[in-house]
């Protein structure tokens, strides 16, 4: 029941965050063409430049004040809930999803650090770089936007860098993603809304408005404008297991960011002229070669995370699923209980069987307490994305899918929770390579 009510609390928030942050995001979006496309030609007086645009069966014509009408109409509109609440709904959804269990999201497979460390670490990591980030903005680098944008880059690949010794590859990449979230709302709220408030107040009382606190706030929409494209590939990232579950996984999405800022800048600039016009082509390209490095067989000769063997420390006590405290987590034959779980001996893949009969065992042990239409792990009440492997032709089927998520990189089972061995993986990545046979 409880599990069932989780995973419609995730449902809920995670909807609200995406509706939101489409808001957001869109709005940033439309702004930003707006300025772009305006029609600066002989403006009428007082204003900056006009435009028509027709949507929705309607035309519209906009135009845009140099510095404001001659009168504050009655009803200006503002945009910043949209922010606000992106921010506290991914917060939300960082505690639901990942803070509501740190053994299986958050930390990698044999992690020390208690659940309560790991928290605290993670929402402080968002203080800690918020505050570093205003202090560099308003130091003198923030006068060098150019030299400021390099480094906040540096810093944010090392931040990766820093998560992905910590926490498991996902948690890693969203908390990436959670500390550009916190600058860019952080912008919103400390800079540009009280820039925009202290404008309104100027013209208000007929005064000529301090032009340093725009410029400020013209800074920060700019690291907004750049960040939206790497932020929402992390927000999509954990579809992808070849990029967080990778070894190299902190590398891989500093590769991503940079070809999306590129991308970025393309459209921010091409309005004005084609020089960045190459951005697109280079772009798709390193997506290509990404896609290349990133692949298994590479990965396989390399330091990766492959069959790593785990520590003691992870194998020792924690139970996972509900079967009674008194049995021992694996089901044995009965002459060998005593056997203590997860030794080498006692693990499916040990078991002596024929090819298929073992592969089977692994998955029942290791797979199926989460994976089964009536799971018996209290953590899930349906099978965690549909993923199904309570017969022989479903565990055929999902080769592919065994082999990315088990083999290739140690993703699942989720903060290997079940413990599977490596020669449990090697006995997978060996059946499929042999062509997933399920006959013999
Ligand atoms: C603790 C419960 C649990 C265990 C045990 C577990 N999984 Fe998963 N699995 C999940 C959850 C939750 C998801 C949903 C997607 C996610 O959060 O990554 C998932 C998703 C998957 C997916 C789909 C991912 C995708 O996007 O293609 C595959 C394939 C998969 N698991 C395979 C396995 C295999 C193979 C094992 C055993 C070696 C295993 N899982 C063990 C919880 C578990």
């Amino acid at each position: 029941m409880q599990a069932h009510l989780m995973e419609w609390l995730n449902l809920g928030v995670r909807w609200i965050h995406m509706i939101v942050g489409i808001a957001w995001i869109g709005a940033s979006f439309y702004f930003v063409w707006l300025e772009n496309n305006l029609d600066r030609r002989n403006p009428k007086e007082g204003l900056a430049g006009e435009l028509w645009a027709i949507h929705g069966g309607g035309i519209y014509h906009l135009t845009k004040f140099k510095l404001a009408p001659p009168q504050m109409p009655e009803h200006l509109h503002w945009f910043k809930w949209e922010a606000y609440t992106t921010w506290l709904s991914g917060v939300a959804l960082l505690c639901v999803v990942f803070y509501a269990n740190p053994a299986l999201y958050l930390l990698p497979p044999g992690s020390t650090l208690s659940p309560a460390v790991a928290v605290a670490f993670g929402l402080g990591s968002l203080a800690v770089a918020w505050a570093a980030y205003e202090i560099l903005c308003d130091s003198a680098l923030g006068e060098r936007p150019a030299l400021l944008g390099l480094v906040l880059f540096g810093l944010i690949v090392a931040a990766a860098y820093g998560f992905s010794q910590v926490f498991s590859g996902r948690g890693a990449y969203l908390h990436v993603g959670a500390i550009m979230g916190t600058i860019m709302v952080g912008n919103v709220f400390r800079v540009i809304m009280p820039a925009q408030r202290a404008l309104v107040a100027a013209i208000a009382e007929g005064r000529t408005p301090d032009p340093a606190l725009p410029a400020k706030g013209l800074l920060r929409s700019r690291h907004n404008n750049y960040f939206t494209l790497p932020v929402l590939f992390i927000m999509i990232s954990n579809h992808f297991p070849s990029t967080y579950g990778s070894a190299y996984n902190w590398l891989i999405l500093a590769a991503i960011a940079a070809i999306a800022v590129l991308v970025r800048h393309y459209f921010n600039t091409r309005h004005n002229s084609q020089r960045f016009a190459w951005a697109l082509p280079v772009g798709a390209l390193a997506m290509v070669s990404l896609a290349y490095v990133t692949g298994p067989a590479p990965l396989a000769t390399s330091a990766s995370l492959q069959y790593q063997p785990l520590p003691e420390t992870a194998l020792g006590g924690q139970r996972f699923d509900d079967r009674p405290a008194t049995q021992p987590a694996t089901p044995e034959p009965a002459a060998k209980t005593a056997t203590p779980p997860a030794t080498a001996a006692a693990t499916p893949a040990a078991q002596p069987g024929t090819g298929f009969d073992r592969v089977h065992g692994v998955i029942q042990e290791r797979c199926a307490v989460c994976h089964s239409a009536h799971p018996t792990s209290s953590l899930f009440s349906s099978a965690p994305a549909g993923i199904l492997f309570d017969t022989p032709e479903q565990i055929q089927q999902l080769a592919p899918r065994i082999q990315a998520q088990a083999v290739s990189s140690q993703i699942m089972p989720l903060g290997n929770i079940t413990q599977m061995t490596p020669e449990e993986r090697k006995l997978l990545g060996d059946w499929i390579a042999a062509g997933a046979n399920i006959r013999e």
